[in-house]
């Protein structure tokens, strides 16, 4: 294999072939934001549009024209002048125009919606391209379901589009039928039938993902003689979508031992591309998608995380931060070891004994058996609750909250103080009923805190869900966090405001007590 690897040219169709699937529509905002960030990724043809479905999509097509310089852009266009010319309209701004034009070629698609002839199609497609060629120097086209074409026609097909002055040659399987070895075969003969493909044009693909083969089928084109990759972001696109950017990318990449092609792509954009159309969309990746979904680094088994610590070779084939990551995710649950937790808690700033972290892993492991995630602040609260050992001072007895949109909220709390047995009771009103019971609560207890986080989860479904709350209160510029869980909601959160209280009482008496130790021991 020669060193000098072939550059692959990238043709990202998310914001055409991507933004046609359900649920994947975007603004003109939106497509320049996500035009921006695909030539931060370096793209080498962002397909922006199709001008003639819809005046925003001629509007888009038209603004990434005009704004996004650095990279080529394409305009979809049928083979018929009323699409061509409006894709110019749009295209003639930019830096680097492309007319894509396209016409189905399969006997299929002739006889049941196009209801045209061999001959009728192959003079629409020349006359396609002489028109688009009219107006621009880089012109592809497209054989809509080349996969189920019969052989010699599409090799018609391509030669007269070539001479016609087509300067991109593409073959989609439309469909997503096609088996690797299958697709790389009909490259290869293609080129062999017209051996103009390779020599005045670029032999290009767009493989569906019907399959699951889009990516398979890509790559097999790529080494049988196709020298560009149509394929989206995420993998979005009609149907089952298109061959994901990402993984045709990171296989390239990690597989260059193998493959004597590679990419221009920044590898490193890879993730916050692919967040950016997540979050515009609304579309969520698969947990367990290839190289950017939620688990794509995430280890869960003792084994693998045991692995993972010593050395990440160990079940890593590529590194998070190569595609933009900022590191794997050891995932707590039951299934982590000892060695996860202890390598956690010591992150967090815990440097845990033997007999601490004995202590420690028993209570992970009983919490691990009734929640799937052991989150940071449910360690925090274990070291707090269940290794330190903070006595309470203060107990709750009973609380009353007012609440509404037509009254001033308030409430009142009973505490029992454990040192003496004796209740307390008192009041305050609030913006809401939790900053009434934190206030009532301070008035008790003889301290001002400040709620900095709030939040509430669900443990257990329905009506009568017993909510957990989680907060973090600021007394004197110290943080703590208060942890507890109630059917009702305004229970757990003074009670979780009382843990964080308690904390608080305790960290003051031990810093009073070892003073007095020091000045004790005269230092
Ligand atoms: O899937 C397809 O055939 C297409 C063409 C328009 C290129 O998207
Ligand atoms: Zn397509």
């Amino acid at each position: 294999m020669s060193s000098k690897k072939r550059k692959i040219i990238i043709f990202d169709t998310t914001l055409r072939d991507g933004e046609q699937s359900p649920g994947c529509s975007m603004n003109l905002d939106e497509k320049l934001a996500m035009a921006r960030q695909l030539a931060r990724l370096q793209v080498d043809v962002i397909e922006a549009g199709f001008p003639i479905a819809s005046d925003g999509d001629f509007e888009a097509v038209k603004a990434i024209a005009q704004q996004v310089r650095n990279v080529r852009v394409a305009g979809l266009a049928r083979a018929v002048k009323i699409d061509i010319d409006r894709a110019w309209e749009a295209l003639q701004y930019a830096a680097q125009p492309r007319i894509h034009t396209f016409i189905a070629t399969s006997d299929i698609h002739l006889k049941y919606k196009l209801k045209k002839s061999r001959q009728e199609v192959l003079d629409a497609a020349v006359a396609a391209v002489q028109l688009a060629k009219s107006y621009c120097e880089d012109v592809e086209f497209s054989c809509e379901d080349a996969g189920r074409t019969e052989d010699d026609y599409l090799a018609q097909v391509v030669k007269a589009t070539i001479e016609a002055g087509a300067t991109t040659i593409n073959i989609p399987d439309t469909v997503g039928y096609a088996i690797p070895s299958e697709w790389g075969e009909r490259m290869k003969r293609l080129v062999k039938n017209v051996p103009e493909l390779t020599r005045k044009a670029v032999l290009s693909t767009h493989c569906h993902n019907d399959l699951g083969l889009a990516v398979s089928n890509s790559i097999a084109a790529c080494q049988n003689g196709a020298g560009q990759v149509e394929c989206t972001i995420n993998g979005i696109g009609e149907r089952a979508g298109n061959a994901s950017l990402e993984e045709f990318v990171m296989a390239c990449r990690t597989r260059h031992d193998l493959l004597d092609f590679t990419t221009g792509i920044v590898t490193e954009e890879i993730y916050p591309t692919s967040r950016l159309l997540t979050n515009t969309t609304g579309v969520f990746v698969q947990q367990n998608k290839a190289v950017v979904g939620k688990n794509a680094f995430a280890h869960e088994a003792g084994i693998h995380q045991d692995g993972m610590l010593k050395d990440s070779l160990t079940y890593e084939i590529m590194t998070p931060q190569s595609v933009g990551i900022v590191k794997s995710n050891i995932v707590l649950g039951k299934h982590s070891g000892r060695h996860a937790l202890a390598n956690r808690f010591s992150e967090l700033g815990f440097d845990l004994e033997k007999t601490e972290l004995d202590k420690a892993y028993k209570l992970f492991t009983k919490l691990a058996d009734q929640k799937k995630n052991i989150s940071d602040e449910d360690l925090l609260a274990i070291i707090q609750d269940g290794i330190q050992n903070i006595p309470e001072k203060w107990h709750m007895k009973y609380i009353q909250t007012i609440g509404g949109n037509q009254v001033v909220s308030s409430a009142v709390v009973v505490l029992i103080d454990m040192d003496t047995s004796t209740e307390v009771k008192d009041a305050a009103p609030g913006d809401g009923p939790v900053s009434a019971l934190c206030k009532s609560i301070d008035r008790i207890v003889g301290l001002e805190g400040t709620v900095t986080d709030y939040q509430v989860h669900s443990i257990t479904e329905g009506r009568d869900a017993v909510g957990e709350v989680f907060l973090r209160v600021t007394f004197d510029k110290v943080e703590y966090m208060g942890k507890a869980a109630s059917t009702d909601v305004m229970d757990a959160t003074a009670r979780a405001y009382l843990n964080a209280v308690n904390k608080a009482l305790y960290a003051r008496q031990n810093s009073k007590s070892k003073k007095r130790d020091r000045h004790g021991a005269g230092v």
